[in-house]
């Protein structure tokens, strides 16, 4: 019997566990489930005998895949798959899959949620501002930059967004103004949301030369990845202009130094929580289970992620 391991340190909602269960065991197989774990060890263990795992930011290293000694497919529930060694599951001939699209709502409507918060000076009591009439840059025009652009259409925000794999019709379809460069968008808009993935190219690329193009009251959304933002140069620009926010779902490694020099300009979410909604856990899990049942019985490998 094929055992499927579901390995989440952050866990599922409950719903989407017994409806994961449900699709596992209706194809025959057994569910393995290991939540919260403490150590890297228990999913070392966790691994050797699973056929396939279900994982969120759970990282997948070498070490992990090489213990899976009958693991064929590894399936991201989830759009990054930064956390896979993507070279390492090809040496060994496991199928890395991510469910693209399932969560990204969630991650959109934090943004817009975050947005709020910060305009209104994080329920302070003070006057705070609005977004409606506001300029907005997505940077990245994928499944969640597009909800993005969607959720603040009705805040009545002006939308633009940099996207050099998506075309301008694409962009107008959705109310959208297609801006040139990276450049343009960050000089043009008072807010930027961040929607790239965390890539050899984009690690850091996000520094103080692209933020300093900001407009005055700039405020810096990233539900993406913290490791696309140059931390230094972040650093910089919160030195330089006391009117930028950053908003971050996932505290950044210098958190310590905005906390303590940066006080009433920053948000961060203690744990990745864009994505942790029953409704994108229900989604996500869901399309992981289908997927690698569709996999096995029938070789179908439409969301493969490696080579
Ligand atoms: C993603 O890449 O899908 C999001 O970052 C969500 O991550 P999570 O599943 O760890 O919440």
């Amino acid at each position: 019997m094929k055992k499927v391991l579901v390995a989440t340190d952050k866990p599922f909602a409950p719903v989407a566990v017994q409806q994961i269960r449900k699709i596992v065991e209706d194809a025959g197989y057994e569910l393995l489930l290991l939540e919260k774990y403490a150590e890297k060890s228990d999913l070392l263990n966790a691994v050797e005998n699973a056929d396939a795992m279900i994982i969120r930011s759970d990282v997948a290293d070498k070490e992990v895949i090489e213990a899976g000694k009958n693991l064929k497919i590894i399936v991201r529930a989830g759009a990054g798959y930064d956390n896979i060694d993507l070279e390492a599951a090809t040496a060994n001939g496991v199928v890395a899959m991510n469910t693209p699209g399932q969560n990204s709502n969630a991650v959109a409507e934090l943004a817009l949620g975050m947005m709020v918060y910060s305009a209104r000076n994080f329920f302070n009591g003070t006057s705070g501002k609005e977004l409606r009439g506001k300029s907005l840059g997505i940077h990245a025009f994928g499944n969640v930059g597009k909800y993005v652009a969607e959720i603040a259409k009705g805040f009545g925000m002006k939308i633009f967004a940099f996207d050099p794999f998506v075309s301008e019709g694409e962009m107008v379809k959705f109310g959208v103004t297609a801006m040139a460069s990276e450049a343009e968008l960050y000089s043009k808009c008072q807010y930027v949301s961040l929607h790239i993935p965390a890539t050899e190219k984009t690690k850091k690329s996000i520094g103080f030369e692209l933020l300093s193009k900001m407009p005055k009251n700039a405020v810096l959304v990233n539900t993406a990845r913290k490791e696309v933002i140059d931390e230094q140069g972040l650093l910089k620009m919160f030195a330089e202009r006391e009117d930028f926010k950053y908003l971050s779902d996932i505290e950044p490694a210098c958190k310590a130094e905005i906390e303590a020099n940066f006080p009433g300009r920053y948000f961060f979410t203690p744990k990745k929580m864009g994505a942790q909604t029953s409704e994108a856990n229900v989604n996500a899990g869901l399309a992981a289970a289908k997927q690698i049942v569709a996999f096995f019985e029938k070789g179908d490998i439409t969301f493969k992620v490696n080579k």
